[in-house]
């Protein structure tokens, strides 16, 4: 079991944190979260906020979303769904199949509840950082790709989808999804009909474009 991370003390969030605040999430995250995934926590923050400032985010908004959005991560099946029941999130067929898909929205109410986040763009950001869908926020990208790009991923075209998402979010976006989609393929996992939406939208916006 987990331990519960400790609140963050004064106001809560709702468009800046102070650097006393900022450090005792950053301490309170760390407190719940095996080393490893701390480290890649760090990561995506680093590459999220520096996406955000070249693309004009908020750096801030990025860097929060960031830390918490695998604070739910590490939970074990049971505890994913029983959180979910108890805190009247949905729960579909392929959360039962894959409880671990959970983590994201289960991240978002405990972001929520016990850090005091309630800027509902940074909630969503954690909440939607699994699922690549048409429609997705500046911020949605930016955490999507930060989280398949950050500097601790092994994977051998990480550079390349790192220089894409610099250069376009959408550039990037499409990149780590197709790479996403392609290692989906290979197990032969079904892919979920909004991941299929969005690449369709992704390469015939390119298509348009040229
Ligand atoms: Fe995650
Ligand atoms: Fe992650």
């Amino acid at each position: 079991m987990l331990r519960q991370p400790a609140p963050v003390p004064g106001p809560a969030y709702k468009g800046s944190l102070s650097g006393s605040q900022f450090l005792s999430m950053c301490r309170a995250i760390r407190s719940g979260l095996p080393a490893q995934r701390y480290r890649h926590v760090l990561g995506v923050a680093r590459t999220a906020a520096r996406l955000a400032h070249r693309h004009g985010a908020s750096p801030e908004k990025a860097r929060i979303a960031a830390l918490l959005h695998d604070i739910a991560r590490g939970w074990p099946a049971a505890q994913l769904k029983a959180y979910a029941r108890k805190h009247g999130l949905p729960v579909t067929p392929a959360d039962e199949t894959s409880p671990v898909l959970l983590h994201a929205a289960v991240g978002a109410e405990v972001a929520r509840t016990e850090f005091g986040i309630e800027d509902e763009e940074v909630l969503g950001a954690i909440r939607r950082h699994t699922i690549a869908l048409p429609g997705m926020t500046p911020l949605e990208k930016i955490l999507y790709i930060a989280d398949a790009v950050e500097p601790s991923r092994t994977y051998p075209e990480r550079t390349k989808l790192a220089a894409l998402g610099n250069e376009s979010l959408d550039k990037g976006l499409l990149a780590c999804l197709k790479s996403s989609l392609t290692y989906l393929m290979s197990r032969e996992v079904p892919i979920d009909p909004g991941a299929l939406a969005l690449y369709n939208q992704l390469v015939g916006r390119r298509e348009a474009a040229l």
